[in-house]
């Protein structure tokens, strides 16, 4: 099956072609996980890079990379690494291609992904690139609208929250100009806009999308994707301490309501607790989707599948 590329550095490379095939090995995979996993990548190691923090995505990589057999070898906060002695990424991607058969990296710059890739001696994938990209995610929430929608084409999809600095929706607007007939429904305030890449990305593909304040614009979607601020990339703290609590969805906004919510967590104060009993909250759902979905792609970029 194979994908036809070494690294995956952003959704912006995959056709529907990948994706379909990637879901399926994902679904596959879930068999597997039910079984308590597999020998296939035996005599693997995942090289498993975080210089910025993470518990999910890290975690389900490493889980991914042992559940198929294989193991990992990991450096995680920039302060206990080279590159706080000034090693560029590029030495410590090749340093690091000579411990590992795949690599898997967070860093807090854009970019920082496409530049390992670029000297990278195995398979590399990007886990966050700063407010750039993170595909994995959108693949796994991909996955996820498929279980819980039965479908991806026709959806009306909303995304709500920091637009601009969250990379999830970034990568998840790309995945989702993929299908047929979907509509994206933009909400945000005007600070933290979806931005212009998205936003061209749209227009030329003929998306139809509305970009909106009101979180009244989301509450008809099929899904509702709701994103934190991102409070580590505002430069001035008091514009985040003035739009931190711009949005919270709670269960009164959902009485009578199917959509789907989702969240690539973590949550801080944008879905109320009085949600989570709601059948249709499907953010802790959509965590345990990680791991299949990370373990098709370590399969599938080791040339085992
Ligand atoms: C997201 C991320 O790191 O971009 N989290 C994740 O990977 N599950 C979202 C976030 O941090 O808000």
């Amino acid at each position: 099956m194979g994908l036809p590329f070494t690294h995956l550095t952003s959704t912006k490379q995959l056709s529907r072609s990948d994706t379909d095939a990637i879901l399926r090995v994902a679904q596959d995979m879930e068999g597997i996980l039910k079984k308590g996993g597999c020998d296939l990548l035996r005599g693997k190691i995942l090289g498993s890079l975080f210089y910025e923090p993470s518990t999910r995505t890290r975690l389900s990589f490493e889980s991914a990379m042992q559940r198929l057999g294989g193991d990992i070898v990991t450096a995680d906060g920039i302060q206990f690494s080279s590159l706080y002695k000034g090693e560029s990424i590029e030495d410590t991607i090749v340093v690091a291609s000579q411990y590992c058969d795949i690599i898997a990296m967070r860093h807090p710059e854009v970019g920082s992904a496409d530049r390992a890739a670029a000297v990278s001696l195995v398979p590399f994938i990007n886990a966050g690139d700063g407010p750039g990209q993170h595909p994995t995610q959108a693949l796994l929430d991909l996955f996820t609208i498929q279980k819980e929608c039965g479908k991806i084409d026709g959806l009306k999809v909303a995304m709500v929250g920091d637009l601009r600095f969250g990379r999830t929706v970034h990568s998840l607007s790309f995945l989702l100009g993929l299908y047929d007939k979907i509509t994206l429904v933009f909400v945000s305030p005007k600070e933290l806009t979806m931005p212009e890449k998205v936003i061209t990305f749209c227009k030329e593909k003929g998306i139809a999308f509305s970009e909106e304040r009101a979180l009244d614009a989301a509450l008809t979607a099929d899904v509702l994707y709701m994103t934190r601020i991102q409070e580590e990339r505002f430069t001035d703290h008091s514009e985040y301490e003035r739009l931190k609590s711009v949005y919270t969805l709670k269960a009164a906004h959902l009485k009578g309501k199917r959509t789907v919510i989702m969240h690539p967590l973590p949550r801080v104060t944008e879905i109320a607790t009085d949600v989570d009993a709601l059948p249709n909250a499907a953010y802790f759902r959509q965590v345990r989707n990680g791991v299949p979905v990370r373990m098709a792609l370590l399969a599938m970029l080791l040339g085992k599948l």
